[in-house]
């Protein structure tokens, strides 16, 4: 669906400014809905090249959160003809309410409705209109005070000082009229509190009568209250007791010709909130020391195996264990790089960066060896990261050790290249290990289940990637060496 922003700019001539301040009144005005029982709708004048010149362009909609709507139908991008709501058009022209009824679609009678015209910049450059559904009975006290706000705001709307020019105090999140209210007047004492606000205040550990008393007397310091009152601004306070309990203060400074007549409060208890967010957090840092603690476990591991190499006479079981060793530490790799950001993906990079590293300084060659990595993959979900990790230390790991100890290879003042290709095709990640050494043997193939290392690497390409693999040696005529391509699918249906 099209954002305020992006109707007004192809429906209307409206200008940024304009636009950024009914995108602001979009984000705030709930509150007029909920305080006026209402459905509103917020109309601008559609572009004056169109044919359907005086024409309106539905910008917004906005239903009541305590009563039913009458607007069963989303109206945001529809254009209404001027000739059906002429009291928009004279709310247009002018520089206060208008009042009337309206024929709507869903309805049998017609319907109470306001139309208040949006000032900015002593220009009307919308219209707000109150699509008003039948009282039940005459209004209670609280229903009363409700109404009496909202004709406050309204004025505001049209004296151009709601919304707030503070973009901070609007938006999904702020606390709705339902979740309680305290009405505090010009000298900041307490007109009247919701039940719910009362509740709220019980929370915080105040059992004391609100009615004309100020927050402070009742051993409530909300700084923003006081700001909102000496200077006007809107502004939201969290108050917490203890570390069970927090209430959200949102400030809604009334306003008539620039002068603070009353602050109006929002409280919303968001303990609740607050309890989830600490519990996630903690979770996280659990998830962290754990990965950890893993790449702690896995290089004493990698530790005991070098130093069981080093005790052992016989070359062979010496290789073995340095090999064994060295694939234990590129899997603490993967957990080194999760302890630090956990969660369910990682960054391969970091990954790939801490691989190349390891392999260049755990291969003694002959020959200076460079391994070089081109591109990257992004993040990968950790099931995938792991393994793929350890194929590419294991095809990293033979192109040091095999490529270039052969005669035939580079002459000893050549470097030898291994270069990493990392890339995306689609939803498949591809990496690609290149040599420029001596290439494969005749009769090697891929098939014969000789080795440890390529077994591995097989079984996980296959098994557990459920990607593929291919291996061959260039021909010399394109620069001679090995290319190994594996292919990995990262769709869910892994
Ligand atoms: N990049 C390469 N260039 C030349 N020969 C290679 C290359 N990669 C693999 N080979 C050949 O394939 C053989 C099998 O490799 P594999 O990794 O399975 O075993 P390995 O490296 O000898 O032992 P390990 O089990 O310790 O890895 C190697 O012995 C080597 O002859
Ligand atoms: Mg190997």
């Amino acid at each position: 669906m099209a954002t305020l922003a992006e109707l007004a700019a192809v429906r209307t001539s409206l200008n940024a400014g304009e636009v950024d301040h009914l995108s602001r009144l979009a984000a705030s005005w709930s509150l007029l809905a909920d305080l006026s029982f209402s459905d509103m709708l917020l109309m601008a004048q559609g572009d004056t090249e169109q044919a359907w010149t005086k024409d309106f362009v539905v910008l917004g909609q906005v239903r009541p959160n305590n009563r039913a709507t009458l607007l069963s139908d989303d109206l945001v991008g529809t254009t209404q003809r001027s000739q059906h709501w002429p009291l928009v058009t004279e709310a247009m022209n002018s520089d206060h309410i208008v009042e009337g009824e309206v024929l709507l679609d869903d309805e049998d009678a017609p319907v109470p409705v306001w139309c208040i015209p949006v000032r900015y910049n002593q220009r009307t450059i919308a219209v707000l209109v109150r699509l008003q559904g039948p009282l039940r009975g005459p209004a209670s006290a609280y229903e009363q005070a409700y109404l009496d706000l909202f004709t406050r705001l309204c004025g505001m709307v049209t004296d151009s000082t709601f919304p707030y020019r503070e973009a901070d105090v609007a938006g999904p999140g702020i606390p709705r009229v339902g979740d309680g209210i305290i009405l505090i007047d010009g000298r900041g004492l307490v007109e009247f509190a919701t039940p719910n606000a009362t509740n709220a205040m019980h929370r915080l550990g105040l059992y004391a009568a609100t009615e004309g008393r100020s927050l402070r007397d009742l051993g409530l310091r909300v700084r923003v209250v006081e700001r909102a009152l000496e200077y006007g601004i809107p502004a939201i306070e969290e108050v917490d007791r203890g570390s069970e309990v927090a209430i959200m203060f949102h400030c809604v400074p009334l306003l008539d010709q620039r002068h603070v007549t009353g602050v109006l409060l929002l409280l919303r208890d968001v303990s609740d909130l607050r309890r989830l967010n600490r519990m996630v957090l903690n979770k996280e840092a659990a998830i962290k020391e754990v990965h950890h603690r893993v790449k702690n476990n896995l290089q004493t591991i990698s530790s005991l195996l070098r130093l069981q190499a080093r005790r052992s006479d016989d070359t062979h079981s010496r290789q073995a264990l340095l090999e064994a060793e060295r694939r234990i530490r590129s899997i603490a790799v993967v957990h080194e790089v999760l302890s630090r950001e956990p969660g369910e993906e990682v960054v391969f990079d970091e990954i790939v960066q801490s691989l190349a590293v390891m392999v260049e300084d755990s291969v003694l060659s002959l020959h200076p060896i460079e391994i070089l990595v081109n591109g990257d993959l992004g993040t990968l979900p950790t099931d995938i990261a792991t393994p793929l990790a350890i194929v590419i230390a294991e095809l990293l790991t033979n192109a040091v050790e095999h490529a270039f100890t052969e005669f035939g290879g580079p002459s000893n003042e050549d470097v030898g290249i291994v270069v990493l290709n990392l890339s995306l095709e689609g939803d498949v990640a591809v990496a690609e290990i290149r040599d420029n050494g001596v290439g494969l043997d005749a009769n090697f193939s891929l098939e014969i289940p000789t080795s440890l290392g390529l077994s591995i690497v097989r079984d996980l390409v296959r098994a557990q990637l459920h990607g593929t693999i291919e291996m061959n040696s260039v021909p010399s005529a394109q620069g001679g060496g090995t290319f190994v391509r594996v292919r990995v699918p990262l769709t869910e249906e892994r």
